[in-house]
């Protein structure tokens, strides 16, 4: 990088490159990431990026293949019911750095928050009694209508740090689903059997048992 030979078109680039600024500003080696945090940080994005955004396409294809593709038109409130139905990161994890009023609340620093994005989004008080079936149509209005303004659908989580590749994963997934849709149409084995299993981001517990017939 100092010989000017770095190219700040991935990932690590990106990162070493602001990193270097701000150790820079900053004139001391105490700011900025160490080599070890630059490392973690790349593996976050492998493990936050690949297996998030493989589960939500495989639930699709499963959820597709059992509703029918062909009144469902609008691909972003079909992930958004996907990631309803079967959140990829189930438990959200919070620590509190601040002391913070929360309604009545005053939680000290240190508090731990954990919010199960999975019984939230299978409330009935908050998406009716059809909550556990496949609707896409429910977000047709889009989220803050189907959840008036609350909370309630976190399946990037929430706040400051919301998943920073929420946008980047659902524009991998439609070209995903659109070339997979382009060249296969595709039915449920009967040999699939349906055990969403947490380990740690919710997947088909024997695997999505699909029949892929080239188109
Ligand atoms: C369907 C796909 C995805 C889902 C469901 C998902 C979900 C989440 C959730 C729930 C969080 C925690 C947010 C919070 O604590 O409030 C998160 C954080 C994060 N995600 Fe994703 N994610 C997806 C795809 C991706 C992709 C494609 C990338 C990278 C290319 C990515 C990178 C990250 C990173 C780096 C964080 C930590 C952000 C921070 O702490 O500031 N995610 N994601």
């Amino acid at each position: 990088m100092k010989d000017g030979e770095t190219s700040y078109d991935d990932l690590l680039g990106i990162l070493l490159d602001s990193n270097y600024k701000e150790i820079k500003e900053c004139g001391n080696n105490n700011f900025g990431l160490s080599i070890d945090e630059v490392i973690e940080e790349c593996k976050l994005f492998y493990f936050a990026g690949q297996e998030t955004t493989g589960n939500m396409l495989v639930w699709t294809m499963i959820l597709l293949d059992i509703d029918g593709l062909s009144h469902l038109k609008v691909i972003n409130i079909i992930f958004n019911e996907v990631l309803r139905l079967y959140s990829s990161a189930i438990l959200l994890r919070w620590v509190i750095h601040e002391e913070t009023k929360l309604g009545n609340l005053t939680l000290p620093v240190g508090t731990l928050i954990q919010i199960n994005a999975l019984i939230l989004h299978h409330d009935k008080d908050m998406w009716g009694e059809d909550v556990n079936e496949f609707k896409p149509d429910r977000f047709s209005e889009g989220v803050s209508r189907v959840t008036k303004g609350h909370a309630a659908f976190l399946p990037f989580g929430g706040g400051p740090r919301i998943c920073i590749g929420k946008n980047f994963a659902i524009l991998e997934a439609k070209m995903a689903l659109a070339m997979i849709l382009q060249h296969f149409s595709f039915e449920l084995s009967p040999s699939y059997s349906h055990a969403p299993h947490a380990m740690p981001t919710l997947q088909p517990q024997f695997g999505a048992h699909l029949i892929l017939h080239k188109l």
